[in-house]
């Protein structure tokens, strides 16, 4: 990989979603668009970037920025975020007169930080709590979005943050690999597509938000 065509890639992608590649992650962007080069038919990373910056490339730039998202992620990550909602955010936006608490879920991936937020709020209001809400999911990725919006998930997702207790509370078994959100969770919850370096208006305005990219 010749390192002018490598830094070019690198200013795409930072311009184009603003992940900043280091000066040392050849292997990576290797790896991750071998599969879009061979689709292609492109023989070297300067034919990949000379093609994105042509007219006409979106839908080659919408292949290259999916492959270089990471998607990772999983039920209540990190648990802390959500102990403070439980614990501080809500009862603040309670204690504010906030009946319909809009939170954002920024870069969403499959949804799982949205619903657990949805599945926070559930708890906060079964302990006592008044506040309703919704959730809104964003993500660049539209195949990720897709995903999200229809709240289910395989046997390995589902066992990932979840305690039994909330899987059996929150899910329900469609089939020994398929788990789907209920629905007093899922109401709650919507999905867009929408880059986080575009304008946050059109979402309109939140209470609170969420934004963990990676
Ligand atoms: C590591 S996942 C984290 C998911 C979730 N926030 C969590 O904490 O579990 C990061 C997500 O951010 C998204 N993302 C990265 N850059 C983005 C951008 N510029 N606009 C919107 N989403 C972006 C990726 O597509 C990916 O799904």
């Amino acid at each position: 990989m010749k390192p002018e065509h490598y830094q070019d890639f690198r200013e795409f992608l930072e311009r184009a979603c603003g992940i900043v590649l280091g000066e040392n992650k050849q292997y990576l962007v290797a790896s991750r668009l071998a599969p879009v080069m061979l689709e292609h038919g492109f023989h070297d990373l300067g034919e990949l970037v000379a093609q994105l910056d042509r007219f006409g490339g979106g839908n080659l730039r919408a292949q290259v920025i999916e492959a270089m998202t990471t998607n990772e992620t999983q039920f209540f990550r990190d648990n802390y975020p959500y102990a403070i909602l439980k614990e501080y955010v809500f009862p603040e936006l309670q204690k504010r007169r906030v009946y319909n608490a809009r939170v954002w879920s920024a870069g969403c991936s499959s949804g799982q930080e949205a619903y657990s937020i949805s599945m926070s709020l559930q708890e906060y209001n079964e302990q006592g709590g008044r506040l309703d809400g919704e959730v809104l999911g964003t993500d660049i990725s539209p195949q990720i979005v897709e995903q999200a919006s229809l709240g289910r998930y395989n046997s390995s997702a589902i066992t990932r943050g979840l305690t039994d207790e909330r899987r059996v509370r929150f899910f329900r078994e469609l089939d020994p690999q398929t788990w789907e959100v209920r629905p007093e969770i899922k109401r709650r919850a919507s999905f867009r597509t929408h880059n986080l370096l575009e304008s946050f208006a059109v979402l309109g305005r939140f209470d609170v938000y969420l934004c963990r990219t990676c």
